[in-house]
């Protein structure tokens, strides 16, 4: 039913200078997979078959990583190590179409997916900050796309997380709340502790029906000269019911260092490979 998901990876990822000086910060690993690739896993899972990547050109390597890799691929056809084929080159990434939008301007995350309307048209679509990490039985996406078919509204993944960092995220101030649905009754971007509505906030996952695009297009740019996806949603709820769905299971913001190395030990420690001998050097650090 969402057959389109938009990943917006232009920003400049400063907070891992020097590493995101030619790396895409998206293309940073966690244990062995890109960060991009889990949001794009993620997509995929719930039946999205076409991915808008809004993109900036020196990105190209994000490009690259989901194009097949026919050389690679032969080279492991001759070695033993064929069994590397699915990784290198998976399969689900074929049936898959990959759109490449340029963001000319970095002009926040409302003027990202704006770029991303015409190939959107008339169908509610998925949005996916790829610099948040979800692990959970049901993924972050579907239990999104659970709501949405519920209510059939647009949704927004939502956790609660500690007043001192509200002001890290859009917040929002919640009317009814049945179960893990919340009505939203308004909505702001990066609230002062002192001024913020609730402790609820967004996390980057979105389900959005296309009439999203009116209000991106009557949001001017803020303060900081961006245009925010949360004010566009601000404006929505005069118009439209917009629920939030409380997120179950664990999340990680890899766009922050500490994030990201939680992430790392978090996902070792699963991996059957290396969790004891991850455990064994934690131990032996602490
Ligand atoms: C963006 C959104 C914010 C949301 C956050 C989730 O902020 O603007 O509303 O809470 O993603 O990660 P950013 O982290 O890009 O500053």
């Amino acid at each position: 039913m969402i057959k389109k998901a938009v990943l917006p990876v232009a920003g400049f990822g400063t907070r891992f200078l020097p590493a995101s000086k030619s790396i895409p910060k998206e293309m940073l690993p966690i244990i062995d997979k890109p960060l991009v690739q889990y949001a794009v896993e993620e997509a995929i899972n719930i039946g999205v078959d076409e991915i808008i990547f809004i993109i900036s050109p020196e990105k190209y390597s994000i490009r690259k990583h989901f194009e097949k890799n026919e050389i690679f691929e032969s080279r492991l056809k001759n070695s033993d190590k064929t069994e590397m084929i699915s990784k290198l080159n998976p399969e689900i990434f074929s049936e898959i179409k990959f759109h490449y939008i340029d963001q000319e301007e970095q002009n926040g995350l409302g003027h990202a997916i704006l770029q991303a309307e015409k190939v959107i048209g008339d169908n509610s679509f998925a949005v996916l900050l790829p610099d948040d990490l979800f692990f959970s039985e049901e993924s972050c996406l579907d239990q999104l796309l659970n709501s949405y078919k519920k209510t059939n509204s647009s949704v927004i993944a939502v956790n609660k997380v500690n007043k001192e960092d509200i002001h890290k995220y859009g917040v929002i101030k919640p009317g009814d709340i049945k179960n893990n649905l919340i009505q939203i009754e308004d909505i702001v971007e990066k609230p002062s502790y002192e001024n913020a509505p609730s402790d609820i906030a967004v996390c980057g996952r979105y389900i959005f029906k296309p009439s999203i695009f009116k209000f991106l297009h009557l949001t001017n740019f803020d303060n900081s000269g961006e245009i925010q996806l949360t004010d566009a949603i601000k404006v929505l709820l005069k118009e439209e019911k917009v629920h939030a769905r409380i997120y179950e299971g664990e999340k990680y913001d890899c766009g922050s260092k500490k994030g990201f190395v939680h992430a790392t030990i978090a996902l070792a420690l699963r991996d059957e490979s290396i969790s004891k001998d991850i455990k064994e050097i934690i131990k032996e650090i602490i």
